[in-house]
């Protein structure tokens, strides 16, 4: 695993943005797999900001999102799909044929998660996979005991993690109580993997992926089995680690 350490939130943002660029720019026909919530809002401004100024060519890439809540509508402003309308679909001008994400609308989740899986197989995989990790360890909506072994699958959320993204809801009654998230196996099929980590929130999980076990208890630690992980780690993630260095 290779671990850019940085000293804050705003060095995240520009240095793992700057890798995207630099592989959008690469190869334009590129599949991302991109993610939601906090950590990555820095990211996407300083990823539209690069694409713009160089006027990349954008037309070719696309996108899979890792999750999905279940019940919202996607025009509702908390769905996962608006914040990437907001973030990034429409400051880049993404056709609606490039940008993918479960649907949390239909009423056979099963047969939506299956569909999802097809249709990323179909694009020739992901080249590359966003990561933010939630405070207990998940990836996507794969929480705490979610065999390393699932595909894109629905979840039921833990209540940590409802409490967790109630910031973004009016109260956390109405944060949704499931999701479609793709699975750990479809994360670690990605040839790349980018994690983001900053605040001391995050700074158990990262101690439990860069020196704990493999452990069902904590999903991070599954990426320990990728052969291409680049931790983007700030200072406050990083605390527990290494405790002897300065
Ligand atoms: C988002 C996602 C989640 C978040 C995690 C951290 O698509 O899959 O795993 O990455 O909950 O969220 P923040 O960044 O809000 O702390």
């Amino acid at each position: 695993m290779k671990i850019i350490k940085v000293a804050d939130y705003d060095e995240m943002s520009r240095k793992s943005a700057e890798m995207f660029y630099h592989l959008i720019h690469k190869q334009p026909e590129i599949r991302l797999g991109l993610a939601t919530g906090s950590t990555p809002i820095g990211f996407y401004d300083q990823l539209v900001g690069f694409l713009k100024s160089e006027e990349v060519d954008v037309s070719k890439l696309l996108t899979f999102n890792l999750d999905e809540y279940i019940g919202l509508k996607q025009n509702s402003p908390q769905s996962f799909y608006a914040f990437m309308k907001e973030h990034f679909y429409q400051p880049v001008g993404l056709r609606d044929d490039q940008t993918f994400i479960p649907d949390g609308t239909v009423q056979d989740p099963k047969k939506e998660s299956e569909h999802y899986e097809q249709l990323i197989q179909q694009a020739g995989g992901i080249d590359i996979q966003l990561l933010g990790v939630g405070t207990n360890g998940h990836i996507g909506f794969n929480e705490p005991g979610t065999p390393f072994n699932q595909r894109t699958h629905e979840v039921k959320l833990k209540e940590s993690t409802r409490e967790a993204n109630a910031r973004f809801f009016d109260s956390k009654d109405v944060v949704p109580t499931r999701a479609i998230t793709m699975g750990i196996e479809t994360i670690l099929d990605a040839k790349k993997v980018v994690l983001l980590a900053s605040g001391e929130r995050k700074a158990e999980a990262i101690y439990q992926l860069v020196q704990g076990e493999v452990s069902g208890s904590w999903p991070i630690t599954a990426l320990k089995n990728h052969p291409d992980v680049t931790l983007f780690v700030d200072k406050d993630a990083a605390s527990k680690l290494f405790v002897n260095e300065s």
